[in-house]
């Protein structure tokens, strides 16, 4: 049985008064979704603070992004070893924006993985196609080719405790959720693609859907087979609307 993860991707929001404010919000109602892995990725500056103000609570901490190199002149990155010093257990690998903003390739996000994995901290690992993409009808390559940089530098192992997040990158911030139907489809592609590599590896892999995803349209995605939870951006900023997606998935 896979424990349902709901994790809350700040981006680049908050100050340090509202990531005060937002914890303790959520540490407020946490009750209320208690099978519900709850993780939260603050902006890196705020990953300390955080950490302290969870500490004692089954909330996780995650990174939004991880150096693929472990030490030295890499000016602006910050490395596993950090990340983990300052309390994360996850990090966000491969965020569409990562790719599409900043240049990050299939190829150099699999390395961020790997640094990820030696480290001791779990990818939740972003992949997912364009608008055209879809358009052009060919989501699961796009999926697959993400997918294939990772096991072709990691092996199909690493993604054992490891999370997948698939995020429609035409679903981000737009407000134009997948249906449940368009993201069980897609799950269940990256899950057989796993599976016919290693059957046990698929079966634990917790596969989340990232994309619009808010209190209304939450248990719909989350119901379905192969959605174990949600990988969330602007709901993620107001505790209410953030627990109420927890809830969802408890
Ligand atoms: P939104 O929930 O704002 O669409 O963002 C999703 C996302 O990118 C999470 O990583």
């Amino acid at each position: 049985m896979r424990q349902v993860m709901v994790a809350g991707n700040w981006k680049m929001n908050g100050s340090s008064e509202s990531v005060k404010e937002l914890i303790a919000g959520i540490k407020q109602g946490m009750d209320s979704a208690p099978d519900t892995e709850i993780v939260v990725c603050p902006p890196a500056v705020y990953i300390p603070r955080v950490s302290g103000a969870v500490d004692g609570t089954s909330i996780k901490v995650g990174s939004q992004n991880i150096c693929d190199e472990d030490k030295g002149a890499f000016t602006g990155e910050i490395s596993g070893d950090m990340l983990k010093d300052v309390g994360c257990e996850y990090a966000i690998i491969g965020h569409s924006e990562r790719r599409a903003l900043y240049g990050e390739s299939d190829e150099l996000v699999a390395r961020r993985f790997a640094a990820a994995r030696r480290n001791g901290i779990k990818p939740v690992f972003c992949i997912g196609e364009t608008l055209e993409e879809r358009e052009a009808g060919v989501t699961n390559d796009v999926c697959a080719r993400q997918i294939d940089a990772v096991i072709a530098l990691e092996g199909v192992e690493a993604l054992a405790d490891g999370v997948i997040a698939y995020e429609p990158v035409w679903a981000i911030g737009t407000g134009k959720v997948a249906t449940p139907e368009q993201a069980q489809e897609a799950h269940a592609f990256i899950r057989g693609k796993i599976a016919a590599l290693n059957a046990d590896v698929a079966e634990g892999l917790r596969i989340l859907y990232g994309g619009s995803m808010n209190p209304g349209n939450a248990k719909d995605l989350i119901g379905q087979a192969d959605i174990d939870g949600g990988l969330i951006g602007g709901a993620s900023l107001k505790a209410e609307d953030f627990l109420a997606i927890c809830q969802a998935g408890s």
